[in-house]
């Protein structure tokens, strides 16, 4: 029988190596041709993230437990490390000792991302198998400020030019801020909030607003990639949150199917 840890950990790992060997690529890529030094570091986090993978292909949801769990380990302290790089690149730009084409929102937001990820392997090596239950609030707030991030990103980076795109993404981003601050209110209620139906109701209309900024990620992806509208967006950026996006509907789902059961 295989442990259902197993094979979280292994998903969990699967999707976040990829997402933290491109981060480690978009720093790399916006730093400018005198930073050697950041754009070295960030050459070899991608170079460790690739070895997660040669790695990871080597596990099966059959594996043993214990070699899973020293796995999960060992790809934690990669992630730490580059948290700690992250934040230190968001140090020095906030210092303006460095200048770089990266937003110091980015470079937050994907410190954010890897801060998840090393928690959600600690709670995998505790038993914690899905984020928990009582965790939905919390979850979707993560995400919520991940989506709202991401249709920023979007907006600046689109040539101004791109007025009808600017403009839808700058819909978006207002209308996940306003899914945010829901999200906060419904926090701040805990654990009253948490009932079944406001939890449903609250799932429901989260997935609403991240399907159709999954559907406009896609659109955009598929018009960078054909070179048919002008942007600062490298394709791998817009593929990349595209799949951020798919995550989070999966995450809705997951709450959705255990708040059935319960
Ligand atoms: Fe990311
Ligand atoms: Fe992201």
């Amino acid at each position: 029988m295989s442990n259902p840890i197993v094979a979280r950990s292994l998903d969990e790992i699967k999707f976040w190596t990829r997402i933290m060997k491109e981060h480690a690529l978009f720093l790399s890529l916006g730093f400018t041709y005198d930073q050697k030094q950041l754009i070295n570091e960030a050459q070899q986090f991608i170079t460790l993230f690739e070895r997660i993978e040669e790695k990871l292909s080597k596990f099966t949801v059959n594996s043993d437990l214990r070699q899973v769990k020293e796995f999960n380990n060992e790809v934690y302290q990669a992630v730490v490390a580059i948290w700690s790089y992250k934040r230190k690149v968001l140090g020095l730009t906030l210092n303006c000792q460095i200048r770089t084409n990266n937003f110091p929102l980015l470079v937050d937001h994907i410190s954010r991302e890897a801060a998840y990820f090393a928690n959600r392997l600690k709670e995998l090596n505790e038993g914690k198998l899905a984020p928990a239950l009582d965790a939905v609030i919390e979850e979707n707030v993560f995400f919520l400020k991940i989506m709202a991030d991401h249709a920023k990103f979007i907006g600046h980076l689109l040539d101004p030019s791109e007025r009808k795109l600017v403009d839808q993404a700058r819909e978006f981003s207002h209308d996940f801020d306003q899914l945010l601050f829901q999200a906060i209110d419904l926090d701040s209620m805990r654990p009253q909030s948490e009932t079944k139906p406001l939890l449903d109701q609250f799932l429901d209309q989260n997935r609403v607003s991240v399907v159709s900024l999954r559907d406009f990620k896609k659109t955009a992806r598929d018009l960078i990639e054909a070179c048919r509208i002008k942007s600062n967006i490298h394709p791998l950026l817009a593929d990349h949150t595209f799949r951020e996006a798919e995550r989070f509907l999966e995450i809705i789902d997951l709450f959705e199917s255990s708040l059935t059961k319960a």
